[in-house]
């Protein structure tokens, strides 16, 4: 199974969402049979490592960030979950997908999650240190959920 995550810039969110789930899915013991990516939306960033207060942030929590900015390809709609994270990233990426059935499989990545306080990992890019933070936490929260969505689905 394909798992994608989806943000605007493809170097604060989606890198750490992608790092919170494949350790999530380690400690599930589904490392080996779910596989995850990520990309953006927008060029800004293309080929950049992720941005280094986000990279800064996650590694104070223990995580370690990865790879390169790009961008979504029609390729990506053939995942099988693709998990995007605000109502802009919702409607962009839903806007691109080529049928029905591939926009039924675009969701909110804290769609899984139990007692979530809100649906959105917010947008750390224009804040302070303190979003960033807050988005290492939204993404292992909403990570544990996705993972608990998994088994349920018996994956
Ligand atoms: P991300 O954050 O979507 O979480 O990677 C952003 C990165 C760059 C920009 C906006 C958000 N930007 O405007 O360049």
């Amino acid at each position: 199974m394909r798992i994608l995550v989806v943000c605007l810039g493809n170097i604060c969110r989606s890198p750490t969402a992608e790092a919170a789930l494949r350790e999530a899915l380690v400690d599930a013991g589904l490392d080996d049979r779910v596989t995850v990516d990520s990309a953006g939306t927008g060029d800004w960033h293309l080929g950049e490592p992720p941005d280094p207060r986000m990279v800064d942030a996650a590694a104070a929590a223990r995580l370690t960030l990865g790879g390169r900015s790009r961008l979504i390809t029609p390729a990506d709609f053939d995942a099988d979950l693709i998990l995007v994270m605000d109502a802009a990233n919702l409607r962009d990426v839903r806007a691109l997908a080529p049928d029905d059935a591939t926009r039924a499989k675009v969701r909110l990545y804290r769609e899984f999650e139990d007692d979530a306080d809100g649906t959105e990992v917010p947008d750390p890019y224009y804040g302070g240190s303190e979003g960033f933070a807050h988005v290492v936490d939204v993404a292992r929260a909403g990570a544990r959920g996705i993972v608990r969505h998994l088994q349920r689905m018996g994956v």
